[in-house]
C-alpha cells in the first residue's frame, strides 16, 4: 500500500469520526469496498497510477453519504452525484496528487452509481468492488446478484470473486 492510500485511509476514518452518524458502519464499509479494489486491481494488473487513482476513488467512494443523509434525508446516488465531486476535492487538497489524478478520482466517485458509459479499469473496478460488498450489506437478491453480474461485471478476478462469494 502506498503512503497516499494509508494516508487517505487514515484521514477518511477522521472524516466519517466527525460527520457521520453510523461511523462504525461508514469505515467498515469503505474498508472492505477499497479491499477488493486493491485486490481485483492487483490481480487485473492495473499499472502502478491507475492502482493508486483506484484505490484513492474507493477510500473516498461514499464520502457524500453523510451529507446527503443529512440534506436530503437519503444517500441516494443522484444526490452523492450532485454532492461527491466537491466533497473528493476538498479532502484530497493537500495530498500533492497531480490535476489530472485528482480530476479522474473526483470523476469516479461523483459516477459510482452510474453503471453505464464505464471508461476506464479504475471506473469499472470501482463499481465491482463496491458491489461485491453492497451485495451483503444490503442482501441482494439471487436474481439481483445475477442481473448486476451480467449488466455490469467485466473483470475475470471481480467475476471469479463475486461467483465465488455469493455461490453463482
Ligand atoms: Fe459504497
Amino acid at each position: 500500500m502506498s503512503d497516499t492510500v494509508a494516508k487517505a485511509v487514515e484521514k477518511m476514518v477522521a472524516f466519517y469520526e466527525e460527520e457521520s452518524t453510523m461511523v462504525v458502519h461508514d469505515v467498515n464499509h469503505f474498508m472492505k469496498v477499497w479491499g477488493f479494489a486493491r485486490t481485483i486491481g492487483t490481480l487485473e494488473g492495473l499499472d502502478p497510477e491507475t492502482q493508486e487513482t483506484l484505490e484513492l476513488a474507493a477510500v473516498a467512494h461514499d464520502i457524500a453519504c453523510p451529507l446527503c443523509r443529512r440534506k436530503y434525508g437519503a444517500a441516494d446516488g443522484r444526490h452523492q452525484e450532485l454532492e461527491g465531486e466537491g466533497l473528493t476535492r476538498e479532502f484530497y487538497q493537500g495530498f500533492g496528487l497531480p490535476e489530472e489524478q485528482l480530476d479522474r478520482i473526483c470523476y469516479i466517485v461523483a459516477h459510482h452509481h452510474s453503471f453505464t458509459g464505464v471508461d476506464g479499469l479504475d471506473y469499472q473496478v470501482m463499481l465491482e468492488a463496491d458491489f461485491l460488498v453492497n451485495a451483503d450489506e444490503s442482501d441482494v437478491s439471487r436474481e439481483g446478484i445475477l442481473s448486476f453480474r451480467e449488466k455490469v461485471f467485466r473483470t475475470a478476478t471481480g467475476l471469479r470473486l463475486l461467483d465465488q462469494m455469493y455461490g453463482l
